[in-house]
């Protein structure tokens, strides 16, 4: 495990660059934690870390984004909408399956369809003032290969 202090969203994206620059085919990334702690704003790193100069919009609508200009395709799910279920309907299968980097905020709702191993990203906000830009950011690794990615955030 691996915690981060954080006091501004710059440096939450930028943790994620760090990442983007290390994530490798068929990685998946879980970010779960509060409504508006930054799992999009990291999710933007990732994106700039892997070459992707698309402006990254939050998918809360359409559950998937797809990002295919960068060093490897990012698939982008907010899957918030699925909070009483239908995520078994998604194919989510072929995306964990894929070569791309699969970036999930809200996994929790789609705990079931979840592969095994992925890093998970936990996002809390330190204060309850709404305008505090405090974050705690903690990293969990299931195997091996995540720990070994995790060590170099
Ligand atoms: N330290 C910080 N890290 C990340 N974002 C921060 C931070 N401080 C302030 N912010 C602001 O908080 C907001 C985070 O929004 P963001 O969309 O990234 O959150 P989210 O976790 O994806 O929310 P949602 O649950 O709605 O998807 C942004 O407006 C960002 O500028
Ligand atoms: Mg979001």
């Amino acid at each position: 495990m691996k915690t981060f202090k954080i006091n501004n969203s710059e440096t939450t994206q930028a943790l994620g660059q760090r990442l983007g620059q290390i994530v490798s085919p068929g990685d998946v990334i879980l970010l779960d934690g509060d409504l508006g702690a930054g799992k999009t704003t990291f999710t933007k790193g990732i994106a700039l870390g892997l070459g992707i100069q698309r402006n990254i919009k939050s998918p809360t609508f359409t559950i998937i984004r797809e990002y295919k200009t960068g060093r490897l395709p990012l698939y982008h799910m907010d899957v918030y909408r699925l909070e009483d279920g239908g995520g078994d309907e998604l194919g989510l299968d072929e995306y964990f399956n894929g070569n791309g980097v699969c970036v999930i905020e809200w996994s929790q709702f789609v705990a079931n369809e979840l592969p095994k191993n992925h890093l998970t990203i936990s996002f809390k906000r330190d204060d309850s003032n709404l305008d505090s830009t405090n974050r705690t950011i903690t990293i969990t690794a299931s195997d091996a290969h995540y720990e070994g990615m995790m060590a170099q955030l």
